[in-house]
C-alpha cells in the first residue's frame, strides 16, 4: 500500500518569520488532530532555502518532512549560487523537488539536469520529487502521454529498480499550475497510469506499484477529495493553497478522509 503524500511547494514565498508563523499555526492544528504524531498521510513542506533550517527546527522529531525546491547535483565547489545535496541533508531535508516546470521553463533546466539531480538526491538519502507535465499546446496536439513518458524515461535514466520506492513523481500539467483550472481527476489518473506503464517498461512489471505519483496543479481543499478517490493518485503537490496553514491542514485532512 502506498502511503499518501501531501506536499507543499511554497515557491518563492514566505520570509523566515512568515514560515515560522505558518509552522506554529499548522503544527497546532495537525498535532491536535493526529494526536500521538503518527501521521496516516505523509506531510512535506518545501519552503525557499532560507526557511529550511527554521522549519526543520520547529518540526524536529515530528512526522512532518521538510524538503527543498531544487538543488545542484555536485557535492561542493565553484558553483556560485547553488546548494548541494549534502547541505540539504545536513540541514534536515528528506525530500527535494527536481524538474519543476517553472525551473524548466524559466531557468532552462533540462531533462539531463533532472536525471543528474534525481541521481544525486538518492546518493545522499534524499527522496527526489520528479516533476513532469505537458503544456497546453502539447495536450491539444494529443501528445500528453508521449511528452510525459519521454520526461520520465530521461529522469529515471540513472535510477535503479530497487530505488523506485524512494522516488516520488509529481504529474503537473503546466496549464493547470496557478491557473485555477485543475485537470479532471480521471484524466490525471489516466496520465499517471501511463507513467506507471513507462516505469514498468523501464524496470519490470509491477515495479511502479511502489512508486508514489502525485497530482499537482490548482489543487484546493475543495477539489482534493476527487483526486484522492482515484486509486492511481497518491497525493498532491500544492502551490498556492499550501501557503495558508488552514488550507494546507484542510488538504491533509481531506486526503486522509478520502483514503480511510
Ligand atoms: P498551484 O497549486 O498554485 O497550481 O501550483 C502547483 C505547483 O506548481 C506545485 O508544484
Amino acid at each position: 500500500m502506498r502511503k499518501p503524500l501531501i506536499a507543499a511547494n511554497w515557491k518563492m514565498n514566505k520570509t523566515i518569520g512568515e514560515a515560522l508563523t505558518f509552522a506554529g499555526a499548522f503544527g497546532q492544528m495537525l498535532f491536535e488532530r493526529f494526536e500521538g504524531g503518527d501521521m496516516p498521510v505523509d506531510v512535506l513542506i518545501c519552503p525557499p532555502f532560507l526557511g529550511i533550517p527554521a522549519l526543520c527546527a520547529v518540526f524536529a522529531g515530528k512526522d512532518v518532512h521538510i524538503g527543498a525546491q531544487d538543488m545542484y547535483w555536485k557535492d561542493k565547489g565553484a558553483f556560485t549560487g547553488e546548494v548541494s545535496p549534502s547541505m540539504l541533508k545536513d540541514a534536515g531535508c528528506t525530500f527535494v523537488i527536481t524538474g519543476h516546470s517553472e525551473r524548466r521553463q524559466l531557468f532552462g533546466e533540462t531533462d539531463e539536469d533532472v536525471s543528474e539531480k534525481a541521481r544525486a538526491a538518492l546518493d545522499h538519502g534524499l527522496k527526489p520529487v520528479i516533476c513532469v507535465g505537458e503544456t497546453l499546446e502539447e495536450r491539444e496536439q494529443g501528445k500528453t502521454n508521449q511528452v510525459v513518458s519521454d520526461m520520465i524515461r530521461a529522469a529515471f535514466s540513472k535510477i535503479k529498480a530497487e530505488e523506485v520506492p524512494s522516488v516520488v513523481v509529481a504529474y503537473e500539467p503546466v496549464w493547470a499550475i496557478g491557473t485555477g483550472k485543475e485537470a479532471h481527476p480521471a484524466d490525471a489518473a489516466e496520465v499517471i497510469g501511463s507513467i506507471r506503464e513507462t516505469v514498468d517498461a523501464l524496470f519490470g512489471e509491477g515495479v511502479s506499484d511502489e512508486l508514489r505519483v502525485l497530482y499537482g496543479g490548482s489543487v484546493k481543499p475543495g477539489n482534493i477529495r476527487a483526486f484522492m478517490l482515484e486509486e492511481q493518485i497518491d497525493g498532491a503537490l500544492v502551490g498556492g493553497a499550501s501557503l495558508d496553514p488552514n488550507d494546507f491542514f484542510k488538504l491533509v485532512e481531506a486526503a486522509h478522509k478520502a483514503r480511510s
